[in-house]
């Protein structure tokens, strides 16, 4: 953790702020990887990850956008009181930048798809994706202007002219189905806004032919969900040999931090990916897979503790661990 003051510039649009934080001491923050984030310490019960939303290849400072989320919208007063409490200079604790959502620098184009305060880990793709001459589109939805935040950032980039703008009062849509090509091999599409706006676009993308593994999200909070069954299976150790049973109304992290096998976990709810852990799965029964974090790819080899479980009754899941 690494103690910054910050400056904020200001409202960038209704509900939505921009953070700048810097080293005390003025130097560089450690890397980050587009598409990464930090950890914010708001106060010390509320810790919330935070997209980068600058230029990779500028450690001066880290830039963020919080969109306050009120309580009657969902939100559990982290971000309203960030809007409420942070001043310029304040000292804040984050994490270092850590990275679920990682960009395929080897593609031969992406496609960013935007939807509202999702465009933070887009800006951060854009300016990557520029510096290494690779080709990209970006389409930035969003109810307004007035709602839409980084206006100026995307403006004053040096790729802004690609940006294409969707404003919803504007009777500009994005008409998905029609911005996204036939999947082409190399490609990748990047989403990142409310979960109907990313499922519509892999919706799109998938009615286009592109593979699960092409198609890329990332969420802020947890969606409406499947109403999943709990039932009770064996976590296999392969390293010692160790049993451990989870009953069903347990998690796996939990049973592990019983038995003395520490696993970090920070959200609980299948969203940040701290809690992953490698997994043999030849060696498993079949897993429910009840993560927003892992790619389809991801988890063939990795499992979220915090949440996801073995599909039977009894089943094993064996972690290389
Ligand atoms: S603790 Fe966040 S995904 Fe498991």
């Amino acid at each position: 953790m690494k103690t910054c003051p910050w400056n904020l510039e200001g409202l960038l649009a209704e509900g939505l702020a921009r953070y700048e934080f810097k080293a005390p001491d003025g130097r560089d923050l450690p890397p980050f990887t587009a598409g990464g984030h930090i950890d914010v310490v708001i106060a010390p019960e509320y810790q919330r990850p935070y997209s980068l939303a600058g230029d990779p290849a500028d450690r001066s400072h880290y830039v963020l956008g919080v969109l306050r989320e009120p309580p009657e919208s969902g939100g559990r007063g982290g971000s309203a009181l960030m809007h409420r409490a942070f001043r310029e200079g304040r000292r804040v604790f984050v994490s270092r930048p850590v990275n679920h959502f990682a960009l395929h620098e080897d593609a031969t184009h992406s496609w960013l798809m935007a939807g509202g305060i999702g465009v933070t880990p887009m800006i951060a793709m854009a300016h990557r994706l520029h510096a290494l001459g690779k080709p990209f589109d970006f389409h930035y939805s969003a109810a307004s202007r007035t709602t839409a935040g980084f206006l100026k950032d995307l403006a004053q980039a040096p790729w802004g002219h690609q940006v294409q703008y969707h404003f919803k009062d504007e009777g500009q849509r994005a008409d998905l189905m029609q911005l996204l090509p036939d999947f082409a091999p190399g490609q990748h599409v990047y989403t990142c806004g409310a979960p109907r706006f990313m499922d519509g676009v892999f919706e799109a993308a998938t009615a286009h032919g592109w593979p699960s593994d092409a198609l890329h999200r990332e969420y802020f909070s947890v969606p409406e969900a499947d109403a999943w069954v709990n039932q009770p299976f064996e976590l296999l150790l392969q390293k010692s040999g160790r049993r451990l049973q989870v009953l069903a109304e347990r998690s796996a992290t939990d049973v592990l931090a019983e038995a003395g096998v520490g696993v970090s976990v920070k959200c609980s709810d299948g969203l940040c990916g701290v809690c992953a852990l490698p997994y043999d799965a030849q060696a498993s029964d079949a897993v429910e897979h009840r993560d927003f974090v892992l790619s389809h790819q991801a988890r063939q080899h990795k499992i979220i503790l915090c949440c996801s479980r073995a599909q039977q009754a009894g089943g094993v899941i064996s972690l290389d661990f």
